[in-house]
């Protein structure tokens, strides 16, 4: 079940009765474990959208999915209304519009330097260098990172390298930027700062899609949220889906810390961005 958006926008991007199964192959012969069982979602842009679930319950195979690295079995992904396929002209125009940013940093990290690496797509999109230059100025200061354009990444912290990871998704000036559960492993400070560093993107017209099963994160942070179960995704506004505790509980997820307050209270002092 999809519910309605919260807008008369047209989404960007468009998962219909999408289904997928791994495909796992062992001396049996294999067999397919299925993730997704008729899911729908739609991605307005400029939006603010966290997609839940519980640990194997297929965010990071969703987001895959998005952005091309995997491709349905059933269903339809559309970009601005148009199916897309798995053919050259359609995951290029997928490449431009969607990008992902990966949990580990070091999957996603593999230039010499920090300013090499986030050049890295631009580079490919074929762009001139004072444009290459332009963007990557642009996102390394959009995650304030710009003192470490010359470090080489592998020498950073964690939370810089994943700084670095996000700053090469934003250099390819994505219209949606799918992120794997961006807060984990990172310090209270470190989060806030993504958080903000991500609501400026998004304010700016990108949306922003996170996977997580971090339900305070999606309380303080979401608009719209999307749970995945069973195979299925139920979204709707963050403030409804994060107090449907049977819901929440069938994904094997708990009720945020910040709804729960707000129940016992007995009226509503705490609302989805206000903690
Ligand atoms: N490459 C693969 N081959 C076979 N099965 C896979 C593969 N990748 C994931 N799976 C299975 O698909 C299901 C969904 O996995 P996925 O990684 O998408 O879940 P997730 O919601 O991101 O979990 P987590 O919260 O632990 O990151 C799991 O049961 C997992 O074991
Ligand atoms: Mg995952």
């Amino acid at each position: 079940m999809t519910a309605p958006r919260d807008t008369a926008r047209p989404p960007v991007l468009a998962l219909r009765d999408a289904r997928f199964a791994h495909r796992c192959l062992d001396y049996t012969g294999g067999h397919r474990h299925t993730v997704l069982e008729g899911a729908g979602l739609e991605v307005a842009p400029g939006e603010r959208l966290v997609l839940l679930g519980g640990n194997g319950s297929g965010k990071t195979t969703l987001l895959r999915l998005l952005v091309g690295l995997n491709w349905l079995d059933g269903g339809t992904l559309e970009l601005d209304g148009e199916r897309v396929r798995d053919r050259r002209a359609d995951r290029t125009r997928l490449r431009e519009a969607v990008q992902l940013v990966l949990q580990e940093p070091d999957d996603q990290l593999f230039a010499a330097s920090v300013r090499a690496d986030v050049s890295f797509g631009p580079v490919n999109l074929g762009l001139d260098r004072a444009e290459v230059e332009r963007r990557v100025a642009e996102a390394l200061a959009a995650l304030a990172i710009a003192d470490l354009a010359d470090r080489v990444p592998h020498h950073l912290s964690f939370g810089q390298r994943k700084r670095v990871a996000i700053a090469g998704a934003l250099a390819m000036r994505p219209r949606v930027l799918l992120l794997d559960e961006p807060t984990a492993g990172l310090d209270p400070v470190a989060c806030d700062d993504l958080l903000a560093a991500l609501e400026a993107v998004r304010a700016a017209g990108t949306a922003v899609v996170m996977a997580t099963h971090d339900v305070d994160l999606a309380w303080a942070w979401a608009r719209e949220v999307a749970v995945l179960t069973a195979g299925h995704l139920t979204r709707g506004p963050a403030h409804d889906v994060l107090r449907d505790e049977v819901l929440l509980g069938a994904a094997r997820l708990a009720v945020p810390w910040g709804a729960r307050v707000s129940r016992r209270l007995k009226r509503t002092v705490l609302r989805p961005g206000e903690v």
